[in-house]
């Protein structure tokens, strides 16, 4: 298999560079979209679309599928600011979480796993998924609800991650990524002259008291021994330097890996508004939306992941896990027994660009193993199935 990998490296290179330098972001991703259906079509494939600019392709048609293999499509809305000969060419937009890294993957899977369309003892089910990134995000729960899923027994997907050691395998069973909420807080108080504030009902000191006090929700809320997060990311309020403006407007996220840790998480951040607010003699609007639930590993299939990464000689561990970021290959999760791994991508020393830092980029190294990964997985579910 090896060398079957290393002679289609230089075309998932090449592709990998091409999908870097023309991102695109959630359920926009269409000239993307083009070059996996041409790709999918050439290699034998009848490729469908679904959840508009998605992508799903079944190894062999008309039958039920063993596995699942998925791959996310869409970039952030960040500029690109590195150097790279195939630098962004889309203002704004730009693949800084490595989904060109991920696309790329799924295509050599496909192309490799079609030299044995008719041999392998199942079919194989291609899930190329938009919209994975953000607040508009979600397209894994769209495919879903337009039956990406019908005839599916598992799902398997992976990530690049600069925080683990390049080259290793990451993968546990039970959560691995968390479950994430948005905040959104409006506080509205009494604007007025900046140099009589006995006039007023300052919002931006209230927003200010609020993300102090929110620091205790997690440190005083929970047990040290429950995982959480409360991160505010924007805070906006007024225009002049001497204007005490009506209004400020919070923006921030939970995460939580349990239904009881979240809970008292919104309780403590709902306490904490109310209090301050009452306190300062402001208005609050606090929304808690939910977004992405946890990532859950099924016991099963994350053992198949370790099984592979051990057929290949990988360095394989669940160090690490569970992260508290967000995923939405959650819902897949929900949906059938899945496993979401990691491929680590970090330099020893540590100073890789993490994912959305404006230096980030795929290591093109990572290639080979992801691809190699999900054949092996596929070749493992396929023969236990027999
Ligand atoms: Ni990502």
């Amino acid at each position: 298999m090896r060398r079957r990998v290393e002679s289609l490296l230089p075309q998932l290179v090449a592709l990998r560079h091409d999908l870097h330098r023309h991102p695109e972001l959630g359920f926009a991703e269409r000239r993307t979209q083009g070059v996996v259906l041409e790709w999918l079509e050439r290699h034998g494939y009848r490729p469908r679309r679904c959840a508009d600019t998605g992508v799903v392709a079944d190894l062999r048609d008309g039958e039920p599928a063993v596995l699942a293999i998925r791959a996310d499509l869409d970039a952030l809305p960040m500029q690109e600011e590195t150097d790279l000969p195939y630098r962004s060419t889309h203002d704004g937009v730009a693949h800084k979480c490595g989904h060109d890294g991920h696309t790329a993957i799924g295509l050599g899977v496909a192309a490799l796993l079609a030299e044995e369309r008719g041999t392998l003892p199942g079919n194989v089910r291609l899930l190329f998924q938009p919209a994975e990134e953000g607040v508009r995000g979600g397209g894994a729960r769209v495919m879903v609800a337009e039956g990406a899923l019908d005839g599916v027994a598992e799902v398997y997907g992976l990530h690049n991650w600069p925080g683990f050691p390049k080259g290793e395998v990451r993968v546990a069973a039970g959560p691995v990524m968390a479950q994430v909420d948005s905040v959104s807080l409006v506080l509205r108080g009494v604007g007025g002259h900046g140099s009589q504030p006995q006039h007023c009902r300052d919002p931006i000191v209230a927003g200010a008291q609020v993300i102090t006090a929110a620091q205790t929700v997690v440190s005083r809320h929970l047990s040290a021994l429950e995982s959480g997060v409360v991160s505010f990311g924007s805070f906006h309020a007024g225009r002049a330097n001497n204007v005490i403006p009506g209004r400020a407007e919070l923006l921030g996220s939970i995460r939580s890996l349990s239904p009881t840790t979240r809970q008292r998480i919104h309780d403590g951040l709902r306490q904490v508004v109310e209090g301050v607010a009452a306190g300062m003699g402001v208005h609050a609007e606090l929304r808690i939306d939910s977004e992405y639930p946890v990532l859950r590993n099924d016991v099963g299939c994350a053992e198949a992941v370790g099984d592979a990464a051990r057929a290949l000689g990988v360095a394989v561990a669940d160090a690490g896990l569970p992260l508290l970021a967000s995923e939405d290959f959650a819902y897949f999760a929900q949906a059938r027994p899945s496993a979401y791994f990691f491929l680590g991508a970090g330099s020893p020393v540590g100073t890789t660009p993490g994912c959305h830092h404006p230096d980030f980029d795929f290591d093109d190294d990572l290639l080979s193993l992801g691809v190699s990964m999900f054949l092996t997985i596929a070749e493992l579910r396929l023969a236990a199935q027999r």
